[in-house]
């Protein structure tokens, strides 16, 4: 039962194992409070077309069951919910982030569909081939082992699920890459510690950009997790990146 377990997980949720994960969530938790309206400023609302998108590419159809990882304050979940998916369960390690995606939750148009779940994206409590989608947008910088969260997206999801993530990438040199940089490196950190209060919280943002793979990279640690169709999808040169994937299944065998 996913929707009563979702307040006891809370209690439930296991020790974290990395001293890693253990400071990205105590960023999420400090800047919690700030998080939705920093977003907005910092992505000019861009990042509202891209889950649309993201959301597209997985739902195959309307009584999908979808795992969002990393929900946050639950913008993916909330969309996927508006956008046809049948119930989502969103997933975060920061209780913070969770309080406020339950808060949204009351006013969200199809917010009935939706449930929110205390966990780590490494180890989360669902059975194996629990869910039609696996989603996940601006967690993957985040996370300490990303082989440990690609097999662990893999093994919740059904034979024939999809899997997409959105995130962000660094920027190869090009004209545009010396204005995304001093936006993105000088700028933000800045725009952080104005409005959040927090400038070490943005700084930690833009270095995780600038030390992540390139989306190559991060394609082929999705395939050797064991899915198949693995593709990538690039928006604003690439700065940020849309991965598709499947589990092999019936359908995709059979092609
Ligand atoms: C940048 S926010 C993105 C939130 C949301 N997906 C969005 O698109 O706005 C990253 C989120 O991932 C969560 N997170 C990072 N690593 C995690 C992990 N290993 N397990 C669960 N949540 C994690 C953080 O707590 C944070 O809420």
């Amino acid at each position: 039962m996913l929707w009563g377990a979702a307040f006891h997980q809370y209690l439930l949720m296991p020790p974290l194992n990395s001293a890693r994960d253990h400071a990205v969530q105590r960023m999420f938790d400090r800047i919690a409070g700030r998080y939705d309206l920093l977003n907005r400023i910092i992505s000019f609302r861009l990042d509202a077309r891209w889950r649309k998108q993201a959301i597209g590419t997985i739902l195959t159809r309307h009584d999908a069951l979808v795992l969002d990882l990393g929900t946050g304050t639950g913008d993916l979940t909330f969309t996927a919910a508006q956008s046809g998916a049948g119930r989502i369960v969103g997933l975060d390690f920061s209780l913070p982030m969770l309080r406020l995606a339950q808060q949204k939750k009351n006013n969200a148009r199809h917010g009935e569909k939706v449930g929110f779940v205390l966990g780590s994206a490494l180890e989360s409590p669902f059975k194996d081939a629990a869910f039609d989608g696996v989603m996940t947008a601006f967690v993957l910088r985040n996370v300490s082992d990303l082989s440990i969260f690609f097999s662990h997206a893999f093994r919740v999801l059904k034979p024939g699920g999809k899997f997409v993530s959105l995130d962000m990438f660094p920027l190869s040199r090009s004209w545009f890459s010396i204005f995304y940089t001093l936006y993105f490196y000088r700028l933000v950190p800045w725009i952080g510690g104005l409005l959040a209060h927090d400038r070490s919280a943005y700084q930690y943002l833009s270095e995780s950009v600038r030390q992540f793979y390139p989306p190559e990279q991060v394609a082929y640690l999705i395939e050797q997790a064991g899915f198949k169709r693995v593709t990538v999808r690039k928006f604003l040169n690439g700065a940020v990146c849309m991965h598709m994937a499947e589990k092999a299944g019936a359908s995709i065998l059979a092609s």
